[in-house]
């Protein structure tokens, strides 16, 4: 059983190399949810000001719940994908009508709310109440496709990924595990030129162990 190296090993390392971000200084649901939407198609440097300019406009989901689409839309001007700051305003209205303005804890209840699928109600859950969900976004896709040398790729994969995601999610440490894999796809597990010398996981890693690290994750050729 090597989930429990992987988890001690990638959470030493985030500990001394992790990213210091404002969500993760926050257990505030609504602003990790807020965090969680705006990084779906956006890059963390730019989110950043984005993320405290809004928490001062909508501290609350009542607040962002009962604004003018017009100052929502406004406030999200320049992130792009608009669809996503008309879902927020939707869904924190939801919010305060099925849950009492509280972010749901319970899996089955988030994804059933407009913009929240699968990896990021696990990015909420994990952080804002430790929850062992795990997540698959791109970074974390990738991650895992090299640790197991994937032999296809990861859109021909999703439900062997999604298991693997599961199976080293470290379910004492939900929150700082997830954050951790993110970082690791984020800082060194990179698409290009990865830094495997530097890596936690090098040691388990079946890609950089059969030096195919530049030719996984594998791309759709049609
Ligand atoms: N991308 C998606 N969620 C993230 C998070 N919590 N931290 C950094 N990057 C992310």
């Amino acid at each position: 059983e090597v989930a429990p190296a992987l988890r001690q090993t990638l959470l030493t390392w985030y500990g001394e190399q992790g990213r210091d971000l404002p969500w993760r200084r926050s257990r505030d649901p609504y602003a990790i949810w807020i965090s969680e939407i705006m990084l779906q198609q956006t890059q963390v440097k730019t989110v950043l000001p984005y993320y405290q300019r809004w928490l001062e406009t909508f501290p609350t989901v009542a607040a962002l719940a009962k604004a003018d689409q017009q100052t929502v839309l406004k406030a999200w001007e320049g992130l792009g994908y608009y669809a996503r700051a008309r879902n927020l305003h939707k869904t924190a209205q939801l919010i305060v009508e099925r849950h009492g303005g509280v972010f749901p804890e319970d899996f089955e209840d988030a994804i059933a709310l407009p913009g929240i699928g699968r990896t990021t109600a696990g990015g909420i859950l994990s952080a804002a109440y430790n929850r062992p969900v795990a997540i698959l976004d791109g970074n974390v896709k990738r991650v895992l496709a090299r640790l197991v040398a994937l032999p296809k790729p990861p859109a021909k994969a999703m439900n062997e990924l999604w298991q693997l995601s599961e199976q080293v999610l470290d379910p004492q440490q939900p929150r700082d595990f997830n954050q951790a894999i993110m970082d690791l796809g984020a800082t060194l597990c990179t698409r290009h030129r990865p830094a495997c010398m530097l890596c936690p996981w090098q040691d388990h890693c079946v890609a950089y162990r059969q030096n195919l690290q530049s030719q996984i994750p594998m791309t759709e050729t049609k």
